[in-house]
């Protein structure tokens, strides 16, 4: 176990999945370059790991992953092309990706599970304390996230995942916690989790969404994970060990995040993100809601 005041540096974003739910369109382009309005959807997430100090990004990919590691390279020629024009905005649109944190890149093989993916981490990570965000999981910069579990984890040690609460009916459809509250509203103390349970089965309504601070003891008890829940090695299920043995990298807890999210892999929830922030755009918004009104009066 880490101290819990050693500054947190590192952010891992697993990428590796493949992504079925969108298919055809993820056959051969990774589902986290698809745009949200004219950004990929894994912009966003760097741009919030380096908002909250998170300047060095380890992207688990793989297969058919090679655009993500060029979107956050230079294109020397396209920005020779812009500057020959003198289109400046443009160009910086283009070098803002590629100036935004230092990334490294390891490849998963075959996608074995979240748990296997953050794995591949380990020899990057070494001996520190570290985020993993996923990068369909789109949290919106007006809600910081990050920042608040951090100050969980000064005060409690160990490691902390985000949750949210969802009705009862859709907690199948994540990993989902037992949790006591803590003195500190919206902070509870984990004892259990189980991945995609049935409702009736559930210990509560609280979901887990895609950002951990974890300990860097998950890698040891993550190489003595076996495969649970679909044959994939499940970050749930090493969670649980770290939850039900405290000595081994410290307490478990969870911060109930109550902010925009969007989970951009689920076809209705991009859908969603793309209007949403498409409104709230200041070159695109006025036209854009105008339009919308309109299409919803009258063809709704
Ligand atoms: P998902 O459960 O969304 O799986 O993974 P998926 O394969 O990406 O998408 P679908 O369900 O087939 O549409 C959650 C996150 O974990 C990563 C994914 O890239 C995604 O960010 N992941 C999953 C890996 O990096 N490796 C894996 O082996 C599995």
């Amino acid at each position: 176990m880490t101290t819990s005041r050693a500054r947190i540096t590192k952010a891992v974003i697993p990428a590796a999945g493949l992504g079925t739910r969108f298919l055809p369109a993820t056959k051969a382009t990774p589902k986290e370059m698809l745009p949200v309005v004219d950004k990929p959807a894994i912009q966003y997430v760097v741009e919030e790991a380096v908002t909250a100090g998170l300047s060095d990004v380890l992207m688990v990919t793989g297969r058919n992953k090679r655009p993500l590691e060029d979107h956050f390279d230079r294109n020397y020629e396209l920005e020779q092309v812009l500057r020959d024009k003198g289109d400046e905005t443009k160009l910086s649109r283009v070098e803002e990706s590629s100036d935004l944190a230092t990334m490294h890149y390891v490849r998963q093989g075959d996608p074995r599970g979240l748990g296997h993916a953050v794995l591949c981490a380990a020899p990057h990570v070494g001996d520190e304390p570290f985020v993993v965000l996923l990068g369909d999981d789109l949290i919106d910069p007006r809600d910081p996230l990050l920042t608040h579990m951090t100050r969980v984890r000064e005060e409690h040690g160990g490691s902390v995942i985000a949750l949210m609460e969802v009705p009862q009916e859709s907690i199948h459809l994540y990993g989902c916690v037992a949790a006591a509250p803590t003195e500190e509203t919206d902070v509870v103390r984990i004892s259990g989790l189980v991945e995609k349970p049935p409702a009736e089965e559930a210990p509560s309504n609280l979901a887990i969404i895609g950002r951990y601070l974890l300990d860097p003891a998950v890698f040891e008890v993550l190489r003595k994970t076996e495969p649970g829940r679909g044959g994939e090695i499940q970050l749930t299920d090493a969670l649980q060990t770290l939850a039900a043995e405290p000595s081994l990298g410290g307490p478990v807890h969870g911060v109930v995040f109550r902010g925009r999210r969007y989970d951009t892999g689920d076809r209705a929830d991009y859908l969603r993100a793309i209007v949403r922030l498409a409104c709230e755009r200041e070159d695109l918004g006025p036209e854009f809601r105008d339009w919308l009104r309109g299409f919803v009066t009258e063809e709704m």
